[in-house]
């Protein structure tokens, strides 16, 4: 895909889910907007589509949608993304979520990413004029949505199988020529309200635009970061950070590079890194941090830091201990 084609398809993004997995952190905050590797999922995917060449986004938001709306208008309102918003008031799937967003997609290519999944993937070899999923080969695909390919053609979509058709992981990330052919099969599920395990799946709607005869081929994602849980989103913070590299120097702290610290966040008498994100606004003091995130306006002294992340606001203060410790003793804080 050229970046002239990208610009005339419409990208769909769905955030409107509720982020159970991400609990207590998606009470206050969309899982959108948390953290990773410098700054909010939502912004790495968003700008990953604006560097591709793609104008046309529509997003579904629900849960915390306000707060989605305000981050994106203010942050892209100065770039040629324009942005139309449908309302998911309950998720009730991904299938649902992406059927709300048909009224404001024209007709012509779409392009599907979920919003808590961040992706590096080669889209100049989505051939203009064939339709795709995008996955990858992976170990153990029992776990994920996995795709039965015959004769380079997607014949089945099957979920968490047991007895896997192939390797082929369905990543979360679709492209459609034509978005119609998809819309008709998510209208026909709502229609007959025919649910898998309570949701209208997206997968049930591409596996009938199948059945309908319509091609479907499959495209290679090299990285898929998953941030759908509080390991996935470090692990995606670690390898992000790699992948990017370097880290600021801080006057009067360490910093162990990969890091990546916003401006407007105070780092003071501390060890950062390596593996850590901190947003804006927040205070570390007296630290040492590895492999974690900081979210916004967050205050953390005089503690230790390990595969933890801090929420917006939050404050994490630890102690310095005063120890008279005699020869041969042992003492261990574990
Ligand atoms: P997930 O099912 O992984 O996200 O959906 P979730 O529901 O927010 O999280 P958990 O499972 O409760 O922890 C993948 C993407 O699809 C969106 C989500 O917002 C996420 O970006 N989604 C999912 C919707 O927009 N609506 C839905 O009904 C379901």
């Amino acid at each position: 895909m050229t970046p002239e084609q990208a610009k005339s398809l419409t990208a769909i993004v769905p955030v409107a889910g509720v982020g159970t997995r991400l609990r207590p952190h998606t009470h206050t905050t969309p899982k959108a907007l948390l953290y990773v590797a410098g700054k909010p999922i939502l912004a790495h995917i968003l700008d990953d589509l604006l560097a591709l060449g793609v104008r046309h986004l529509v997003m579904v938001v629900g849960h915390m949608g306000e707060r989605v709306r305000e981050y994106v208008d203010a942050r892209y309102a100065s770039t040629e993304l324009v942005v139309s918003y449908a309302e998911q008031k309950e998720p009730q799937g991904l299938g649902h979520a992406i059927h709300l967003a048909q009224p404001l997609t024209p007709g012509g290519p779409i392009l599907i990413l979920l919003g808590d999944t961040i992706f590096r993937a080669d889209f100049s070899k989505l051939v203009s004029g064939t339709s795709a999923i995008g996955v990858k080969a992976v170990e153990d695909p029992r776990r994920f949505g996995v795709v039965e390919v015959e004769g380079g053609r997607v014949k089945r979509l099957v979920e968490k199988p047991d007895v896997p058709p192939s390797h082929l992981a369905i990543v979360g990330v679709y492209y459609l020529t034509e978005g119609k052919p998809l819309f008709d099969a998510l209208d026909e599920l709502v229609r007959r309200d025919l649910r898998t395990r309570g949701e209208y799946q997206l997968t049930d709607a591409l596996q009938l635009v199948i059945d309908h005869g319509h091609e479907l081929k499959t495209f290679p994602v090299e990285g898929w970061y998953d941030c759908g849980k509080t390991e996935t989103l470090l692990e995606t913070n670690r390898q992000l950070l790699e992948l990017a590299g370097g880290a600021p120097t801080v006057p009067g702290s360490v910093v162990l590079p990969p890091v990546a610290i916003e401006p407007g966040a105070e780092i003071v008498n501390s060890v950062v890194g390596p593996h850590v994100s901190i947003a804006t606004g927040t205070v570390v003091k007296n630290c040492v941090v590895r492999n974690s995130i900081i979210n916004p306006h967050a205050r953390v002294e005089n503690i230790l830091l390990e595969e933890s992340l801090v929420g917006e606001n939050a404050v994490a203060q630890g102690v310095f201990q005063s120890l008279n410790v005699g020869d041969s003793s042992e003492v261990r804080f574990l």
